[in-house]
């Protein structure tokens, strides 16, 4: 019992002796950044702290719970695809820094640095992001050209590609916000990312519309506009109106001042002739009994 105990204290004093570990140290800031597609450097220097020559005998890098690269006796014993020592001569550089060749979505995540040497060991822990940008937009109508008048158009703007599910909005070419009608769908792609795509129904549809778009932290990440071949039925009633004012209704003006013309003289020369009997007719129009005369009311 007695000798259990002080081999437990013996562990106890030799595990926190090595754990001191002044000799080595691990230059290992705890967050990284990687972007979708590009490589990514998780920064770890292994260093020496009394300046004498060291050798580095094992390294582990983990991903979680998986090895990504490993030396073993100072040799390269595995390297996980996509993952290798940043730098070629890390062994004389004592510079274990990993690369990451290829940044995926799923390369986010906790990474431990394991690194034993002829005058200790040491383990870092970081923690790898990774973001991925929106491609620029993609707009369509699902009228297509010649958009009749009266009838609702369906614009999509479609962006691929986000670490995140984004916004988009929308915008004519007054500067008029449609956002609040539009309808936005994000998903997940089997690669991580992920794919927005928002819908506009406009009951009258100006000629111009912009749609951006911007990732979930609020930065503005693509852009890109439609125009839309209206066929403005309004616009064509108008010009046919037009044409049948110039051919139809001078011509009908010209006509009708002519006949009011006639009658005017019609009546001017009917009235003289009066003037002229007025004499005889005098008489006959001031008994007030007497009818007047059917000639003078008929219609010419
Ligand atoms: C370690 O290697 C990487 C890749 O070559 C380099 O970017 C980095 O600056 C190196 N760090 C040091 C301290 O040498
Ligand atoms: C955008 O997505 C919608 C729905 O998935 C689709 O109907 C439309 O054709 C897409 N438009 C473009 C320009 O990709
Ligand atoms: C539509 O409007 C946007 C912004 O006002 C402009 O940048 C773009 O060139 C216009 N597109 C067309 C085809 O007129």
């Amino acid at each position: 019992m007695a000798s259990v105990v002080y081999c437990l204290l013996l562990t106890c004093l030799i595990s926190s002796s090595k754990s001191v570990e002044e000799f080595l140290s691990l230059d290992c800031p705890t967050e990284h950044h990687g972007v979708y597609g590009q490589r990514s450097l998780v920064k770890c220097i292994a260093k020496a702290n009394m300046g004498e020559i060291t050798t580095i005998k094992h390294v582990t890098w983990k991903k979680g719970a998986e090895r990504v690269l490993m030396v073993t006796a100072g040799k390269l014993e595995m390297e996980k695809d996509g993952f290798q020592f940043a730098d070629p001569d890390w062994k004389v550089n004592m510079n274990t820094s990993l690369l990451l060749t290829n940044t995926k979505m799923s390369d986010m995540g906790e990474y431990e640095c394991m690194v034993w040497t002829d005058v200790g060991h040491k383990t870092a822990k970081t923690h790898l992001s990774v973001t991925a940008k929106y491609q620029t937009p993609t707009m369509n109508s699902i009228q297509g050209e010649n958009i009749k008048d009266n009838t609702d158009v369906t614009l999509f703007c479609n962006a691929t590609g986000g670490d995140q599910i984004g916004s988009i909005q929308w915008f004519d070419e007054f500067g008029t916000n449609w956002t609040p009608n539009s309808e936005l769908v994000g998903s997940k792609t089997e690669n991580g990312l992920f794919n927005l795509s928002s819908r506009l129904v406009l009951k009258d549809p100006s000629s111009n519309y912009t749609c951006l778009v911007f990732n979930a932290r609020g930065v503005q990440e693509g852009k890109a506009s439609l125009s839309l071949q209206l066929m403005s039925m309004s616009g064509r009633d108008d010009q046919t109106s037009g044409d049948l004012h110039a051919r139809y209704v001078a011509p009908l003006v010209i006509i009708g001042s002519l006949i009011v013309g006639l009658l005017v003289t019609v009546l001017i020369c009917r009235r003289r002739s009066r003037k002229a009997r007025r004499p005889s007719a005098a008489p006959l129009m001031s008994d007030g009994h007497h009818p007047v005369t059917t000639e003078e009311y008929v219609d010419p």
